[in-house]
């Protein structure tokens, strides 16, 4: 707890001077790095020395993981690190809500204000609304650098979002049209005293504010973005669009109709900039399986779980689920090329023991196993094989399918 005082202590320095104190390198050994910055500043009180060490601790995880915007010192609180958008994801919203006509942004659970920077950048203006006192802090902090940096326009108000008129006047104090966005916190804003995680709450009415609030305020508000959890099953006004970073799908992004130009149903995929993009019908009917063609291709998990697998198919006349209930599409040649698809040759198929010999035949070494679709476990799979992990080379099970298949990875791009 005593890091509490510091960080807000933190948060109070001119920005120079904190850019200065967090501009060390982390600490192997965080008792001693307190010792010795107290040592070398001893104008710092043991509460303020405590927290540069922990944020430099953050900063050089955030960094390794691209968690925290670049360019400029990030303060974060634990939770609030678990808990923010990702640079990419915020900074698509905000040209997401930009490209609908949005001149201005309410963030009505701030946290530590990656969004509301995203919004900042695209050149909205902002009040970000946070209501625990710490974290409130750490986000006026974080969008005084943020405003510095963008020119734009910010307010940063520790307050309930849910008290009865306080979005309504935040929204009334920004030049229109006023976007509402909410993220509810699914967790606690602590962890658990064994310094677990804490848990995400599955039940919406639980979230911070609850789900009957945050889908009211698309009845009060024209503009309304919510951040939701990736297994969101979002009602039919919302439009949703489901997000991925890399190979993981993040979150299910709800718009009112009128705050993205986007379809009802979408999913994409964000690297440096948007790597694909896919409207799809929900309804969609999954093309008739073909059974196993020369080529295997692995399909996205954010178009894997969210029906937009169907799509995929519809466009691509050639390409086929293998079998009825498999997510694994067939083709008799690798295409299309997509960041949705992952190719694969097909060497052969059989039982694990006839892949086996296949593999000692060709010299295959190594041999990843593809087994989400199985219902025996990795573990067994992989003494049976008797061979190591690899990249090249994979063992696929699918769903329906009596055979395993032998597989070479296709280099894409
Ligand atoms: C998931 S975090 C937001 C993260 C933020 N979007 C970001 O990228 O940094 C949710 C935040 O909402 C705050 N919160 C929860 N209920 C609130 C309420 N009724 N009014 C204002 N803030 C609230 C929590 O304290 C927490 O910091």
């Amino acid at each position: 707890m005593d890091e509490i005082p510091g960080l807000v202590q933190l948060t109070r320095l001119p920005n120079s001077a904190r850019a200065d104190l967090l501009a060390g390198s982390p600490d192997v050994d965080p008792l001693l790095a307190v010792t010795t910055l107290r040592r070398e500043r001893p104008d710092l009180s043991p509460e303020l020395a405590s927290a540069v060490v922990a944020q430099r601790g953050y900063q050089a995880k955030a960094r390794a993981t691209g968690a925290l915007p670049e360019g400029g010192p990030w303060l974060t609180t634990e939770v609030g690190l678990e808990q923010a958008s990702r640079p990419e994801v915020a900074a698509h919203r905000a040209a997401t809500l930009a490209a609908a006509g949005v001149r201005s942004v309410v963030d009505a659970s701030a946290g530590i204000g990656i969004d509301a920077r995203g919004f900042l950048e695209a050149g909205l203006a902002v009040v970000a609304i946070e209501r625990d006192p710490v974290t409130f802090e750490v986000c006026r902090a974080n969008l005084g650098h943020a405003v510095e940096l963008f020119g734009t326009e910010a307010r940063v108000e520790n307050a309930d979002s849910t008290q009865v008129g306080v979005i309504t006047a935040a929204v009334d104090s920004l030049p229109s049209p006023v976007a509402v966005f909410i993220d509810p916190a699914r967790r606690g804003t602590h962890r658990p005293v064994d310094g677990s995680r804490s848990r995400s709450e599955r039940d919406r009415q639980l979230w911070s504010p609850p789900w009957s609030f945050v889908d009211e305020l698309r009845r009060q508000f024209e503009w309304v973005a919510v951040k939701a959890p990736p297994g969101f099953a979002p009602d039919a006004p919302w439009k949703a669009e489901w997000v991925a970073v890399g190979n993981s799908v993040v979150e299910c992004a709800l718009y009112s109709p009128h705050a993205s130009r986007r379809e009802a149903r979408g999913a994409i995929i964000l690297g440096d900039d948007v790597e694909w993009h896919l409207n799809f019908d929900i309804d969609a009917q999954r093309p008739v399986p073909s059974g196993l063609r020369d080529f295997l291709a692995e399909v996205h998990p954010v178009a894997r779980r969210t029906g937009a697998i169907a799509e995929i198919c519809l466009n691509a006349p050639d390409l086929a689920p293998v079998t009825e209930s498999s997510m694994w599409l067939t083709a008799d040649s690798p295409a299309p090329t997509s960041p949705a698809l992952r190719w694969f040759e097909v060497l052969g198929s059989g039982s694990l023991d006839q892949l086996t010999a296949m593999c000692r035949d060709q010299g295959i070494d190594r041999v990843a196993l593809k087994t989400l679709e199985s219902k025996r476990s990795q573990r067994e799979m992989r003494a049976r094989i008797g061979l190591p992990d690899g990249d090249e080379f994979a063992i696929v099970a699918i769903d329906g399918f009596i055979d395993h298949i032998l597989v070479r990875r296709m280099r894409q791009r």
